[in-house]
This record gives structure tokens, sequence and C-alpha cells, in this order.
């Protein structure tokens, strides 16, 4: 098969690293792709809100299979632009894709189908939003409808800080994304991401993961797209895997199917593992990144045939092997991120880092410039490793991010330390 993907960060090099190895791919390309995707693929210069482009170079470079990386382009439906031009293409179509797109459409499809989450209200104006703050204090959750690229939500403390979150929405602080706003009760408990691959009808669970959001070390500092992950999530254990299938996953399923816009793809659900069970933050529809990094680790099977179909509707009688070891990767970033950051600084060592056994690095914001690596993104490199424990993994990873040297560069030190603690016996 010739395949294109879609994307340029860590999750499509993880993807890519997959692609190339299965025996189904022929031709491989990606566009843009970034300096490690240069290894598994050729990368190329597409603009991928281009819809029409990406469809003209399937046609001229026959292409079969489309993987799609990136929440934007599903939700503005190049999927559904690929599938009228004859292409097959993994990912929701653009009704399917608003379980990431719209947060309001998510919490009212939980409500109608009595999924667990939080309790919410939808607002389209600064006044009645603030009066409904009146009756549930803080802490509370102000979330912008739409797409905001990680910036859309705002855990406030006090009421001072959700009426200020109201005011920036609605001001436009986040443009479109901001226009309809979601307020959502405060939700206690240990977050975990959970990955099932959807053909819309059947899901397959694939793996859970652990993400760590804020930029600093102990979970400190302003939120990002995430500094590191580590994957099994402990705190996912048969029952909350089982129930979060039964009580989120397959209803969802359902209830889509029903609205006539079937979900096919990776439904990736952020989870709030509370007291009374597992509950749905929010859904993406696609992979998640630095999550994908360490799924793509542990997945033994062949990725392909399994994205084929989910497309197909294929997942009923699929079967997927992971190996039961624990994958990490850290997130190095360009010294700034999540603010602002400077591209362009050379990064060494990658060889000598890439030795260090069981690691795999794969690049987000890198660029080749005469032969040597920059970086070219706020997050860069997602140094992994798979090891027998979380403890082993994370030692790996730390001990080839010290064979880089990136001085306009950091990383969080603490990747993975909820799952260390738990393997110390804390
Ligand atoms: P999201 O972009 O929806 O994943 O939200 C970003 C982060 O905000 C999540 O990872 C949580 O840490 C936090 N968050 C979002 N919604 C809630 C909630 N209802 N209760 C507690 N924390 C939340
Ligand atoms: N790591 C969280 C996300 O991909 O949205």
């Amino acid at each position: 098969m010739n395949i294109l993907l879609l994307g340029s960060g860590g999750r499509e090099h993880a993807l890519a690293w997959k692609i190339a190895a299965s025996p189904l791919t022929d031709r491989f390309y990606c566009a843009p792709g970034n300096a490690g995707i240069a290894r598994e693929a050729e990368c190329v210069a597409l603009d991928i809100t281009d819809h029409a482009a990406i469809v003209a170079f399937c046609k001229t470079n026959k292409i079969d299979f489309v993987v799609v990386g990136p929440e934007a382009p599903l939700v503005a439906g190049v999927v559904d632009d690929l599938a009228a031009a004859g292409f097959k293409a993994f990912g929701p179509g653009r009704l399917a894709a608003r379980l990431e797109g719209s947060k309001g459409f998510t919490k009212d499809l939980c409500r109608a189908n009595n999924i667990p989450t939080a309790a919410y209200e939808r607002f389209t104006a600064p006044g009645p939003a603030k009066e409904y703050l009146k009756t549930t204090g803080a802490p509370i959750v102000i979330k912008a409808d739409g797409l905001a690229a990680g910036k859309g939500v705002v855990v406030a403390q006090t009421l001072a800080e959700a009426n200020a979150a109201i005011d920036m929405m609605f001001e436009g602080g986040l443009g479109a994304a901001g226009a309809e706003v979601v307020i959502e009760e405060f939700m206690v408990g240990e977050e975990a991401s959970f990955f099932a691959l959807c053909d819309g009808e059947t899901a397959l669970p694939l793996a859970s993961a652990q993400d760590h959001k804020r930029v600093g070390d102990g979970d400190t500092g302003p939120n990002t797209g995430g500094m590191g992950a580590y994957s099994p999530a402990p705190v996912m254990t048969p029952e909350i895997t089982a129930r979060t299938m039964d009580e989120i996953i397959r209803p969802t399923l359902k209830a889509m199917k029903a609205m006539g816009c079937p979900y096919k793809g990776v439904l990736f659900a952020g989870l709030m593992i509370t007291k009374d069970g597992p509950k749905l933050i929010e859904f993406n529809a696609r992979f998640g990144d630095p999550e994908t990094q360490v799924l793509m680790l542990r997945l033994m099977s062949d990725l392909v045939p399994a994205l084929v179909a989910s497309c197909d509707g294929q997942l009923k009688a699929f079967d997927l092997r992971w190996y039961p070891d624990a994958a990490l990767t850290v997130v190095m970033a360009a010294k700034g991120y999540p603010g602002d950051y400077k591209r362009g600084s050379a990064i060494k060592g990658l060889d000598a880092a890439a030795e260090v056994e069981g690691v795999e690095i794969f690049h987000a914001g890198t660029k080749e410039a005469d032969g040597r690596i920059v970086s070219n993104g706020g997050r860069v490199l997602n140094v992994s490793a798979m090891a027998k424990t979380v403890s082993q993994a994370q030692r790996l990873a730390y001990q080839a991010i010290d064979r880089i040297k990136w001085p306009e560069g950091f990383c969080r030190r603490d990747i993975g330390w909820q799952a260390v603690k738990r393997e110390q016996g804390g």
C-alpha cells in the first residue's frame, strides 16, 4: 500500500515508525513531517489545511491510505473530502469529530446517554454564565466550546478567576472557540488517558497511559500539550478498564451511530478516575501526544491492518498484541515553552543517546539544516524507553537525555513519578 501520513509532531513520528515497519507499506509519505520522520518516510511540503492539495497529491502519487494525525484537519472534514474523491483515510469524518471539536456537543451526548462526566451547563453570553457561577462556587472549570490548541480550559480556584476566564473567552481571547463556553464541576481523582480503536460499531481497547500536563516538576506551572507519558497507567485496573468500555466508550459509539455519524478512528478518552469510578473529562478524536509515543513502543502487532480495519468496519474479529513491559517518554522542549521560545538551536548527541538500550527517540519540532538537527518548535524531542518497570524505563530515558547536548532545551526530571512511587510501594 502507498500511505500518506498527515502531521509533524512526536505522535506522527511514532506512527511513522510503526507504519514504516509494516510489510504492507510500499511507498510512504508524510506531510509535512520533521527531521526524525524523514528517516521513516519521504517528507513532502504539503499544506495540510488545503484539502484540495492533499487530494491532488493522493491522485498523483497513487495513495491507497491516508492516516490523519492531528485534530484540526479531522474537525475540518479532511476525511470526508478524501472519501468524496475516492480515498480511504483513517480517522473520523467532520460530524463524528465533533466529539473533540465541540465540548458542548460531547457534554450533551453524555447527558442524553447517562455517560459519567462532570455536571455542566452551556452558555453563549457572559451574564448568564456569571449568574450560574454564583450557584456553583469554586473550584470550578471553564471551557471554551471549540478547538483552542490546549488553551481552552481554565481550572479556576476562585470565583474571581472563573469570572476572569468567562470575560477572556467571550471577549475573543481564544477566537471563535470561545463564542460558547461550558462551565463544569471540578472533579477530584487521578487522571488517565485511554484509547480505543473504533470502526463505527465495534471498539477495540488499545492501552492506557498517563500524561504530565504541567510544565514543571511536581506538576507545577502552566499547562502544556504534555511533557511526558508512560504506559500502562496502573490506575487503569482491569475493572476500571471494563467500566470505561461499558459506561463511556460503547455508549458513545452507539449514540454516534444512532445520530447518523458513526465514529471511526481512535477515540481518546481523557478520564478522571474518581472514588465513584471513571468519569469523562473530554474526548479527543485522534491519538494523544505524547501518549502515542509510549503506545507505539508497546504495540507488538502491525499497526497498519488495524487502522485499515477501523476504516473498513472490520474490527469485530480483530486482535492486537502488546508487550507487557512499561514504556515511558520524556519531552524535551525549547526553553520558554509553553510561552515564547526561539527556534533554530542545534541539537547534538542524538546518536549517542539512541544507543542506550531500549531507547527510541521520536522527533517533534525538529528540522534538518546544513546537515544538523535544529529545533523548530516548542516540544522538540520525545526521548522514550521501554523496560520491565516504569522505574527502569525512567532511568534509561534520563540516561539518554543526559547524552543530548542542547543548552537551549529543558525537560521535566520526574516523568512517571506516580507509577515509580507505586512501584516503590509508596
Ligand atoms: P482538557 O483540555 O479538557 O483535557 O483539560 C485540561 C486539564 O484540565 C485536564 O487534563 C484536567 O487536569 C483539567 N480538567 C479539565 N476538566 C476538569 C474537571 N471537570 N475537573 C477537574 N479537572 C479538570
Ligand atoms: N497529551 C494530551 C493530548 O494529546 O491531547
